[in-house]
């Protein structure tokens, strides 16, 4: 869903200027590392023991390492030919990176690896690793940390403050605990900061603020504390990524949020405590397409502002305390018909109230998902909702909507979840739901549907879940028996007689 630009450029470094290496040293290495060849040709010399025995020491500080991805690290031949290392083009062949995403190499990172000083690129990413984060403050030439998806422990320490060139740094997925250090906030070449799904505690710091080519901030999933940023607002022409989602922030968010991040594409925040209205301001962040502040104690009403963006696609909002008494209130729904991205639109558990307006049905014809779930509306669903002809999840359970559904049912031929649950819908179940033959969820339990179970509903084949319950349904339900995914049904309270299908009874018993 969240499309991160890592890293655009993975350059070779350039040849830097060799540091002296005693000439006592290169002819052990000459020596030593010639594969038995015995002529000076020998092309897979170590002429640098330094690297050399970091990367020995590094292996060694793997104690599994299943798909035997550093089966050809040895004396052999030249490390630059070694899985997943990587040299620099001319002598003195130093390593520039070092590459072994994705092995289930277990172990600790030995901190030899800081000697690694030609090191540009480290990725040592989806693995087992634990143990703390190797020393790394003389890699002055790093651009590419990836350490993400780990089991590392203890504090981010301030170890980066050499690492002038820090470009991409991800330390995301493992169990880092401690406060972030305000020095990343002088690495100036930083763009991607990715910290997400770690312990970390404490508040962030305004610091990070001055990073003027800052992009991506993805800070969430930790237990941060505090108020949104200030600082970050100072980001206003380089960040497009902010993640601050799953922490303990709160109090209101700066009213000019929008006008100062103008370039925001994403805005993660969901799941904190910020409180007061939504800024309309976002409306200024005209390039965004995903905003989540759901899960938090946001109040007022849904700005009409986010109509002006054009390419939002997603924008989450449940579970705060956003009101819309009148039509005037309502109108952000109006505005929502500018945003021809929007592929999902969440509202549910919110105080809405009143009809459902018809603008509904002027949303973008490629919504996907539409949750309005544990609301107050109430009124007939207009019927241009079946306008929407793209929907696959359609949730309106838990209000006081009426009427029978008929009338837009019909045209939601992609619906795979319908969820009408709880409310006061009317009127029998059409046959034209017997046509939605993509359904795997079918909720309509506690309305007053009556009648017969629609002749076709058998056509259901793909359905799983069937909630029928408490309405005043009639007849018998033979149809049901032939629903051979069906997992979880649920019938009771309701009219029905007749005889049980031989496969009903033994889901039912
Ligand atoms: C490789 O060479 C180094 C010396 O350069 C030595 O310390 C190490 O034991 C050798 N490893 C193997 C596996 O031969
Ligand atoms: C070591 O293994 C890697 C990956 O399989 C391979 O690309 C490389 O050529 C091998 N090096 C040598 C010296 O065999
Ligand atoms: C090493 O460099 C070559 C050429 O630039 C590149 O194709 C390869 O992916 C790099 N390998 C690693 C492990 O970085
Ligand atoms: C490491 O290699 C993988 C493919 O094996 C690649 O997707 C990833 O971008 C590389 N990492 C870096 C930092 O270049
Ligand atoms: C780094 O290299 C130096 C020699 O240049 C060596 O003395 C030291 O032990 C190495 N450090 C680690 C952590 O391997
Ligand atoms: C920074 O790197 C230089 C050169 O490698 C080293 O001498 C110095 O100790 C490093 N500083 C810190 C704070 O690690
Ligand atoms: C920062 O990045 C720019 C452009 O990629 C580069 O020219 C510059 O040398 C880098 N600065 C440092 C301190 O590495
Ligand atoms: C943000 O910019 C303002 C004005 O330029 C400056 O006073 C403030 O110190 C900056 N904040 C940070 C954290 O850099
Ligand atoms: C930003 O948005 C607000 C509210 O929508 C608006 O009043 C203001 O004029 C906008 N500012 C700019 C610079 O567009
Ligand atoms: C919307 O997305 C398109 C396609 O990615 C892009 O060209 C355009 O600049 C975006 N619009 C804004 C306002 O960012
Ligand atoms: C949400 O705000 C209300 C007052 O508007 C307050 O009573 C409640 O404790 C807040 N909830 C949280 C989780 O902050
Ligand atoms: C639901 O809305 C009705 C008006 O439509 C109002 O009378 C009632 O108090 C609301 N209920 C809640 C729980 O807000």
């Amino acid at each position: 869903m969240l499309q991160m630009s890592r890293g655009d450029k993975f350059l070779m470094s350039s040849p830097k200027q060799p540091p002296k290496l005693g000439a006592t040293l290169l002819l052990l290495a000459l020596l030593l590392l010639c594969d038995g060849v015995t002529t000076v040709h020998c092309s897979t010399v170590h002429e640098n023991n330094v690297d050399l025995h970091a990367l020995l020491d590094f292996k060694r500080g793997i104690t599994n390492d299943p798909y035997r991805a550093l089966s050809n690290w040895s004396n052999n031949t030249h490390f630059c030919r070694w899985n997943g290392v990587n040299c620099t083009t001319a002598r003195p062949f130093r390593v520039s990176s070092l590459n072994l995403t994705d092995l289930y190499l277990q172990g600790q990172i030995a901190s030899s690896l800081g000697n690694l000083t030609f090191l540009t690129q480290l990725d040592l990413s989806n693995n087992r690793f634990f143990g703390t984060l190797p020393t790394l403050n003389r890699l002055q030439q790093l651009e590419f940390l990836y350490l993400n998806n780990n089991n590392l422990v203890g504090t981010i320490p301030d170890m980066f403050s050499n690492c002038s060139s820090l470009s991409d740094l991800d330390l995301s997925r493992n169990l880092l605990e401690g406060v972030i250090p305000p020095t990343l906030g002088i690495l100036s070449n930083l763009t991607y900061i990715d910290f997400r799904s770690n312990q970390l505690v404490g508040t962030i710091p305004d610091e990070l603020g001055r990073l003027p080519r800052l992009r991506s901030l993805m800070l969430g999933e930790n237990r941060l504390s505090g108020e949104f940023p200030h600082g970050i607002l100072n980001l206003s022409t380089s960040l497009q990524y902010l993640s601050l989602e799953y922490n303990m922030l709160g109090k209101a968010l700066p009213r000019n949020i929008g006008d100062h991040l103008p370039n925001l594409i994403v805005i993660y925040l969901g799941g904190n405590m910020f409180d007061g209205h939504i800024p309309a301001s976002l409306g200024n962040a005209s390039g965004l397409e995903f905003v989540d502040l759901s899960n938090n104690n946001f109040t007022g009403k849904i700005p009409t502002s986010f109509g002006k963006l054009l390419n939002l696609t997603i924008l989450l909002l449940e579970r705060n305390q956003l009101e819309a008494r009148d039509n005037r209130d309502w109108e952000f729904l109006n505005a929502l018909g500018n945003c021809r991205s929007l592929n999902e639109l969440i509202l549910s558990r919110n105080q809405l109230q009143g009809s459902i307006p018809r603008s509904i049905g002027n949303l973008s014809p490629s919504l996907e998902i539409l949750y309005l779930f544990g609301n107050n509306l109430s009124g007939q669903v207009p019927h241009s909702i079946g306008k929407l002809g793209a929907l696959i999840y359609l949730v309106l359970g838990r209000n006081n909507l009426g009427g029978p559904i008929e009338g837009w049912i019909r045209n939601l031929k992609g619906l795979q979840v319908l969820n009408l649950q709880s409310n006061r819908f009317t009127g029998s179940i059409p046959s034209s739901i017997g046509k939605l033959s993509k359904l795997i969820n079918l909720s309509l339990g506690e309305n007053e549907f009556e009648g017969l179970i629609p002749w076709n509903f058998g056509n259901l084949q793909k359905l799983q879940y069937l909630n029928l319950s408490h309405n005043n349904l009639q007849g018998d339900i033979i149809e049901i028996g032939n629903l051979k995914n069906l997992a979880i049904l649920d019938l009771q309270s309701n009219r029905f007689a007749g005889p049980i299908h031989p496969l009903l009874a033994i889901l039912l018993s």
